[in-house]
């Protein structure tokens, strides 16, 4: 057995290795995950090599939920609270600040045990070890999965290729602190000896959604002194609309790409430089005016910004888990260095809880659960996620790609194509604005949509009335999806309210509600930094879960591919008399419109 104290005195266990780290924080368990499992692991390789290749639709556990499903779906959700008084309780768990109530779930203690057999039939926990050893599980890509590291703020060490990471890891956070303060404080200046006003953020997808609904979340953390933009789409209507107000000689560029070759970001970038140098008119101020966040230190400095105002991340960092490192500089510098660590120790403790905490007890590994419970046997192909709180309204967005670029997959790491339905599609809106969209559907539409309600118990704005409407409306919408109406009630109601018998007959129908869809529940005391990053694991690792299931690599996004290339081959036709050959009527007929379009020239292509 192997102990070890953390920074904070405390101690913890962990399933590193399928190591006993004997140690526990208050209120945890002291029931290491990989130890309960016993199971012996070698960890060369990623599991799936030495894993049977059976599919996981193929094992006894998917059987015995896809009966168990049966079972269920003739239950209503109502009479399960009914039979048992304790059920929230039962289905409830607290961690790292979030409180989750998934008694909304059309699920029984059976239906969970069974679902945890799924997860050890995927080999779950050796997935974990081998993830938190820096093996390649990403391995189409050959790469080690490291956010973890990132925001590991406690005693745990993290190695790549054999090296310990913690170190560079640390480097670069103190570069970023020095950086955030220098500019916070006025101590770095534009060119023209101003004090920079406004930061553009241009980067895309991963390189921009995380930091952009981080700041936007943690608005009320933000100084008014210190303005943020973000500058994603290659849509020239993008950066002009934002730089329209801006001033060169006040704003800083920071251009994050991980590779720094994505077509979008480095077109934004280049035209933003345009701009500045068009009214400050020397590439001397390109120095103070320009910052990157890259691995890929050869293109920053062909771009033309100095290396020295380069901030590192590395390949072991995946675009849409990498708001933790360098890319989180947009963050840091609207939220300042104390909050930014503060979002990263909230993470780093839902990765201890994620790590250390019984399956069963595992807020992730849970949440995880149920929504492969409703893909796989429910046959649900999407998920809503309403933030019943303005500031979390990118959270959907954010989620979009974690989730479905993660596990959007139709092969197995073994590029077998799987015979299950995989990610499913996210969406959302924060509540109530939802509500009077497209709850409709959720409420009476033919499909089956589980819902996560996300809701902080205290508002950054307690204005009048407002908060209590807010939750009111959070809590009626779970409530309404699970109890739903039935015929005799809306009977009684509208005979109550005096509707003639003629009126009754013909709305009955349209005032039942089917009830028994399922929500989860996760309540936060405030959003705070350290809260929220607790809630991006949560969904990170929740993802992971569902993706070691489904046998997929999360880690990698081909699917992007495709349509980035035919477009370098569209554009490279812009510029012909004619299409090149093979491309079909379709496109050649748009491509020839776009040209019209434009020149007015209808030539012969
Ligand atoms: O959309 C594909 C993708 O590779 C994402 O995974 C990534 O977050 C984004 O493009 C941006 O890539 P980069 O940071 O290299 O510019």
């Amino acid at each position: 057995m192997i102990s070890g104290k953390t920074t904070d005195g405390s101690s913890r266990v962990g399933f590193i290795y399928g190591i006993t780290l004997q140690i526990a924080l208050p209120g945890q368990s002291q029931v290491p995950y990989t130890a309960r499992k016993n199971i012996e692991v070698s960890l060369k390789n990623p599991p799936h090599m030495a894993q049977d290749k059976r599919s996981i639709d193929q094992t006894p556990e998917w059987k015995a939920l896809e009966q168990h499903w049966q079972d269920m779906c003739c239950l209503h959700m109502r009479e399960l609270f009914q039979k048992d008084l304790n059920r929230c309780e039962r289905f409830s768990l607290s961690a790292c600040g979030l409180h989750l109530d998934y008694s909304k779930n059309l699920i029984d203690a059976k239906g969970m045990d069974l679902l945890l057999d799924l997860a050890r039939a995927a080999e779950l926990s050796r997935w974990g070890d081998s993830l938190l050893a820096g093996d390649k599980v990403n391995t189409t890509e050959g790469r080690a999965v490291l956010h973890m590291a990132l925001r590991n703020l406690g005693y745990r060490e993290y190695q790549y290729e054999g090296r310990d990471i913690m170190p560079d890891i640390r480097a670069v956070l103190s570069r970023m602190r020095t950086f955030t303060e220098d500019v916070r404080s006025g101590r770095w200046l534009g060119y023209t000896g101003q004090r920079i006003s406004d930061i553009v953020s241009i980067g895309i997808g991963g390189s921009s959604l995380g930091p952009k609904m981080v700041c936007e979340a943690l608005r009320p953390y933000q100084w008014d002194d210190l303005r943020i933009h973000f500058v994603s789409n290659v849509d020239g209507s993008h950066l002009a609309q934002t730089l329209r107000t801006l001033n060169p000689a006040t704003t800083l560029f920071v251009i994050a790409s991980k590779t720094f070759t994505t077509q979008e970001t480095i077109t934004n970038a280049e035209s933003a430089r345009d701009w500045l140098l068009k009214s400050l008119f020397s590439e001397a101020a390109v120095e103070r005016h320009f910052v990157a966040v890259s691995t890929n230190t050869e293109a920053v400095a062909e771009f033309g910004i100095n290396p020295a105002n380069m901030f590192e991340f590395w390949e072991w960092v995946g675009g849409r888990y990498s708001l933790w490192s360098a890319i989180g500089l947009p963050i840091a510098l609207a939220i300042g260095m104390e909050s930014f660590e503060e979002l990263l120790l909230g993470a780093h403790d839902m990765d201890e809880h994620f790590v250390e905490e019984p399956p069963e007890t595992n807020m992730p590994i849970i949440l995880a659960l149920l929504g492969i419970w409703y893909t796989n046997f429910g046959q649900a192909d999407s998920y809503a996620v309403i933030p019943y709180d303005q500031y979390l309204r990118y959270l959907p967005a954010f989620l979009q790609q974690l989730d479905m670029e993660s596990n959007g997959k139709r092969v197995t790491r073994d590029g077998v194509p799987v015979s299950y339905q995989t990610g499913p599609v996210v969406w959302g809106e924060p509540g109530t604005d939802a509500q009077h969209s497209f709850f409709q559907l959720i409420h009476q539409g033919t499909r089956l949509i589980p819902t996560d309600f996300v809701l902080p118990l205290r508002s950054h704005n307690p204005i009048g009335s407002h908060h209590d409407k807010l939750v009111a409306n959070c809590l009626a919408q779970a409530q309404a999806l699970m109890t739903g109406r039935t015929e005799e009630e809306a009977l009684h109601e509208m005979r109550a309210a005096k509707v003639d018998e003629e009126s009754i007959e013909q709305l009955l129908p349209h005032r039942v509600f089917p009830g028994n869809r399922p929500s989860n529940m996760l309540v936060m005391d405030k959003l705070t930094p350290r809260v929220l990053g607790a809630l991006i694991a949560l969904y990170e690792h929740k993802i992971f879960v569902q993706g070691i299931v489904w046998g997929v690599d999360s880690f990698d996004q081909w699917g992007v591919e495709l349509g980035k290339q035919l477009a370098g081959h569209i554009l490279q036709n812009f510029k012909k008399t004619a299409c090149s050959p093979g491309v079909d009527c379709s496109t050649a007929s748009l491509i020839r419109r776009y040209h019209l379009a434009i020149t007015g020239d209808d030539d012969e292509r």
